[in-house]
């Protein structure tokens, strides 16, 4: 495949992954559309009549779902999605994936058979949470509060899986893979809050709150239904201890070794990312 001549979509193209997708893309010359509500032309998951539009003259497309495979009704949207890309002539498929999420592997099974080349980016809980989701604030305030329960993480870095999805989507030799993408090692959720806390040489205090205690939390501030049940879902079912094992992903699709967390948190602290106003 020549890279310069193919356009790729990235669907969540405005997110921790889409953006620096896109950026790396552009850096390298090639075409790139964005695929979110505020590009255009639109793309809009509840608007089917969106999609042709936003995939024609489409080689490649990286399918970030929101908010998460795991939402009823994500693996049918997501049938329907690959059904379009193939009757619109796209030939590779990159999907992020949630690694411990059964629903997310049948989304995964979807792509696999959908007919067109495929690669599986089943990614673990991202750095990125602390510092460009839900996470942020609390760090900011001083004091990270989840039900995490001592279970060890191997977080993974958005810039990995940026990399890895650019050459899936740009390089040949990944199609038919499916890359478990974790960091190089396992964190609690007390161990990453306390990183975070060194490099901004700060107390940052961890709470491992209850999950009720911590589902009356968002609903005191304001966080919507849907999106405190995603929360639990990931908190008290995927963070089980099911994900607390290192993937090889980053190593085999990029022969190199992933981030560490501790990169991660010194960087994102020397660019400001968590100072206090
Ligand atoms: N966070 C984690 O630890 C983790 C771990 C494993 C897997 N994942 C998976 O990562 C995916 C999310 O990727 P991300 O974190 O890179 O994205 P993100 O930062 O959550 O950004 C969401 C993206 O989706 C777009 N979007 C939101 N609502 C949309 C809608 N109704 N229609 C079309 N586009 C919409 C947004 O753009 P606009 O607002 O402009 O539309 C934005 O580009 C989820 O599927 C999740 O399961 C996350």
């Amino acid at each position: 495949m020549n890279d310069t001549n193919t356009q790729v979509l990235v669907l969540g193209g405005t997110g921790k992954t889409g953006h620096r997708i896109v950026d790396r893309l552009l850096a390298r010359g090639v075409p790139v559309r964005v695929g979110s509500r505020s590009a255009q032309p639109p793309f809009e998951w509840e608007d089917r009549s969106t999609w042709a539009p936003a995939m024609r003259g489409i080689h490649a497309m990286y399918i970030s779902y929101y908010p998460d495979l795991a939402v009823p009704g994500a693996t049918d949207v997501v049938r329907a999605l690959a059904e379009h890309a193939v009757f619109a002539g796209v030939q590779r498929l990159v999907l992020l994936s949630g690694r411990g999420e059964v629903e997310a592997e049948a989304a995964e099974r979807v792509i696999r058979n959908a007919g067109a080349d495929w690669t599986i980016l089943r990614a673990s809980w991202f750095n990125q949470n602390f510092s460009e989701s839900y996470l942020l604030d609390p760090v900011i305030a001083g004091e990270v509060a989840v039900p995490a329960g001592g279970v060890p993480e191997p977080f993974v870095d958005a810039d990995d899986i940026a990399d890895v999805a650019v050459a899936a989507l740009t390089e040949d030799g990944h199609a038919g893979q499916l890359y478990e993408l974790t960091g190089p090692r396992m964190l609690t959720f007390a161990e990453a809050t306390a990183e975070i806390g060194k490099a901004l040489d700060r107390e940052i205090a961890f709470v491992d709150v209850s999950p009720n205690e911590y589902a009356a939390g968002l609903a005191a501030e304001g966080v919507p239904d849907d999106v405190t049940e995603l929360l639990m879902y990931l908190f008290t079912t995927v963070l089980d201890g099911r994900n607390s094992s290192l993937g090889d992903g980053v190593q085999r699709a990029l022969g190199r070794e992933p981030r560490d967390f501790y990169d991660y948190a010194w960087d994102t602290a020397r660019q400001g990312t968590w100072d206090r106003a």
